[in-house]
C-alpha cells in the first residue's frame, strides 16, 4: 500500500515534469511578439495544482503509457485549462484580479493580450497533440485530438462557461446546475484522464467505460468542491479571490444545496469514482489518491 508521503512525492515529481514540459513547449519570452509570449508564460508557468496532468499520468499508469507521451498530452490539457482561466478572469466574464496568487493576466498585461493568450494557448495545445506522437496507432491519436476538441468546445468547457454566464442572478434547478458543472469543468477533467490512458495500451471496452465513469464523477466533484471552497476558504489559501460566487450572484452547489449537502454530494461522488476503479487493482492507486485529493483538498 502506498502511503500519503508516497503520493506527495509522486505528485511533486510529476508536477515538476509537467512544469519542465510546459517550459519547453511555450515559446521563449524573447521570441516575437515578446509581450504575447511573456504573457503566455506568465499565465501557465510556476504554479497551479496541475490536477489535470496528474490525472493523465495516473490514468497512464493503468495502460503502461510512456510518461514522455503523457507529458505531452498532459501539457496540452493544462494549456487548455490555463487558457480557460485567463478568459474566465476577464472583466467580461468573472472579472477577477487574482489568480494562482498573482495578478490575473489582463491585470498584469492588458485585456487584448489576455484574449490573445487564451487563443494562442488553445492553438498550442492542439499543435502539441498533432505534432508529437502520443499513441502508437494514428487512429487513436486522431481520437485523442477529437476528445480534447470536444471537451473544450461549445458542447464542453466553452458551452459550460456560456451557461455559467447566462445563469448570473438566476436560480438553477439541480439538474441544470449539474449540466453546467459537467460541461464547464468536468469535460476537461474527463478528457485529461482519458487522454492519459490513450497514451498507453488499449483498454477493453468495459474497462474504458469504468475509467470514463471515474473521470465523470471526479470532474463533477471537482467543481462542487470549488464552489464550497469559494465560500469556506480564504483568498490567501486559494490564490484567487474568495467569496466571488456570492459577490457575483452565481448559482452554485452551495446556493442550491447548501454547504453540508454539497460536501455529502462530493463524498458520494468520490465513493462512486473509487468503486469504478475496483477492477484495476494496484495500477489505479494514483487515480484513487487523486480522487481523494480532489474531494478533500483545502485549496
Ligand atoms: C480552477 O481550477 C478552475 C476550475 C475549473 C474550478 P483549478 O482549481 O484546477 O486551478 P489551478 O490550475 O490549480 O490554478
Ligand atoms: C471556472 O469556474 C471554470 C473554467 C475556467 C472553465 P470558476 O469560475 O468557478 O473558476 P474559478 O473559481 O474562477 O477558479
Ligand atoms: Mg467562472
Ligand atoms: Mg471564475
Ligand atoms: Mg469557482
Amino acid at each position: 500500500m502506498a502511503t500519503t508521503t508516497d503520493f506527495k512525492a509522486w505528485a511533486a515529481a510529476h508536477q515538476q515534469r509537467i512544469e519542465t514540459q510546459l517550459q519547453a513547449v511555450l515559446p521563449s519570452p524573447e521570441v516575437a511578439p515578446p509581450r504575447l509570449h511573456q504573457a503566455m508564460r506568465y499565465a501557465v508557468l510556476g504554479s497551479g495544482k496541475r490536477v489535470r496532468p496528474l490525472l493523465a499520468f495516473a490514468a497512464g499508469e493503468i495502460t503502461s503509457a510512456d510518461p514522455a507521451r503523457v507529458a505531452i498530452a498532459g501539457a496540452a490539457v493544462e494549456l487548455i485549462h490555463a487558457y480557460s482561466l485567463v478568459h474566465d478572469d476577464l472583466p467580461c466574464m468573472d472579472d477577477d484580479v487574482l489568480r494562482r496568487g498573482k495578478p490575473t493576466c489582463h491585470v498584469e498585461f492588458d485585456e487584448a493580450t489576455a484574449l490573445l493568450v487564451g487563443d494562442a494557448l488553445q492553438s498550442l495545445a492542439f499543435q502539441l497533440l498533432s505534432e508529437y506522437r502520443v499513441a502508437d496507432d494514428t487512429a487513436v491519436q486522431l481520437e485523442m485530438l477529437k476528445l480534447l476538441a470536444a471537451a473544450s468546445g461549445s458542447r464542453g468547457m466553452a458551452g459550460g462557461q456560456a451557461i455559467d454566464l447566462a445563469a448570473v442572478g438566476a436560480s438553477l434547478s439541480l439538474p441544470e446546475l449539474e449540466f453546467m458543472h459537467i460541461h464547464k469543468t468536468g469535460a476537461i477533467i474527463r478528457a485529461a484522464t482519458l487522454l492519459g490512458a490513450h497514451c498507453g495500451s488499449r483498454l477493453e471496452e468495459r474497462a474504458q467505460a469504468k475509467l470514463d465513469h471515474f473521470a465523470k464523477c471526479i470532474g463533477l466533484a471537482f467543481q462542487v468542491v470549488d464552489d464550497v471552497l469559494d465560500t469556506e476558504a480564504n483568498t490567501a489559501t486559494l490564490g484567487k479571490t474568495a467569496g466571488k460566487d456570492a459577490q457575483q450572484n452565481k448559482p452554485t452547489y452551495v446556493t442550491v444545496l447548501g454547504t453540508a449537502e454539497s460536501k455529502k454530494l462530493a463524498a458520494g461522488l468520490r465513493e462512486d469514482a473509487l468503486a469504478a476503479l475496483e477492477g484495476f487493482g494496484g495500477r489505479a492507486q494514483r487515480l484513487r489518491e487523486l480522487a481523494d485529493f480532489i474531494v478533500l483538498r483545502k485549496f
